[in-house]
């Protein structure tokens, strides 16, 4: 059986973690809509010069008129949307300080992007995948809420959110055969943690005192889940969280 070619729109998707998911799906086939705060339409072009299908919408994803245009570029361009990913967080621009020390402001920033930003993609995808009668919705949580992970109880908190959010989603949407997952990565060098001295020296510890595999974590180290996820032989399976992170948490 041939894999089926989709239509997926990856937030957060022209760099770090969401470009390494872009350029995998294109180059397993499928039409990407990179949607992105900033370099959305260089990270389009980047995959066509490799004779790959996709486009780039700049796209704030708190904002829903932006996240509904994406929807609307989507199939426009494309003729659908099957899956959304929502990769796009706050996380590589954080401090890492005590929760004393997160200002309210920014715990609400955090809790914006992280948490508002997938609702509001969800809601907009979502009447689009029932028409269709094919959606899947993969959410980037993280390990940091399985593992208690302290001086970021902000973003710690918003991704237990993500993992709560997978669950209840899931249950909401299995009657329209929409299923909704998440993958939990481990401490990755992204492009913004390699820019982070903070974030690199907290990943060197966490490699050497609960990672089974004893390497570090990249972008690529993720994408076969995703590519998993979003194929046809996925189909049955919602509401799960899976950890990719060479074996620091077991869940
Ligand atoms: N790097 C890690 O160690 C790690 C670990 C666990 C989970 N994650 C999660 O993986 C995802 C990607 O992480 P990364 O390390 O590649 O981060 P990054 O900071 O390198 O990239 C984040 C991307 O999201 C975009 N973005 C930020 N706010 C946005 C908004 N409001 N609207 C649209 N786009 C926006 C940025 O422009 C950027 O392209 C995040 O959700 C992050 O929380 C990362």
């Amino acid at each position: 059986m041939t894999a089926a070619s989709r239509v997926i729109a990856v937030t957060g998707g022209a760099s770090g973690i969401g470009f390494a998911f872009s350029e995998a799906l294109a180059r397993a086939g499928h039409k990407v809509v990179i949607a992105d705060l900033r370099g959305a339409a260089e990270a389009a072009d980047r995959l066509k010069t490799q004779g790959l299908q996709a486009i780039g919408t700049q796209t704030d994803v708190v904002k829903p008129v932006d996240v509904a245009s994406m929807v609307q570029q989507a199939v426009k361009a494309f003729g659908r949307l099957d899956v959304l990913v929502n990769n796009a967080g706050l996380f590589t621009t954080l401090a890492l300080k005590p929760f004393d020390q997160i200002s309210d402001a920014e715990w609400m920033r955090v809790m914006e992007v992280n948490t508002l930003g997938p609702f509001i993609c969800a809601k907009a995808v979502v009447p689009e995948m029932r028409k269709n009668g094919f959606g899947r919705i993969v959410n980037i949580a993280s390990t940091t809420p399985i593992k208690g992970t302290p001086n970021m109880l902000h973003y710690v908190a918003s991704k237990g959110a993500v993992i709560a959010f997978t669950r209840s989603l899931a249950r909401e949407l299995g009657k329209d055969d929409i299923t909704v997952n998440a993958i939990a990565p481990g401490f990755t060098l992204s492009d913004g943690v390699l820019e982070n001295d903070m974030h690199s020296k907290m990943g060197d510890v966490v490699r050497k005192t609960s990672r089974s595999l004893q390497r570090d974590q990249v972008p690529d180290d993720l994408v076969g889940a995703l590519l998993f996820l979003a194929s046809d032989g996925a189909g049955f399976i919602t509401g799960q969280t899976i950890a990719v992170d060479g074996g620091s948490v077991f869940i």
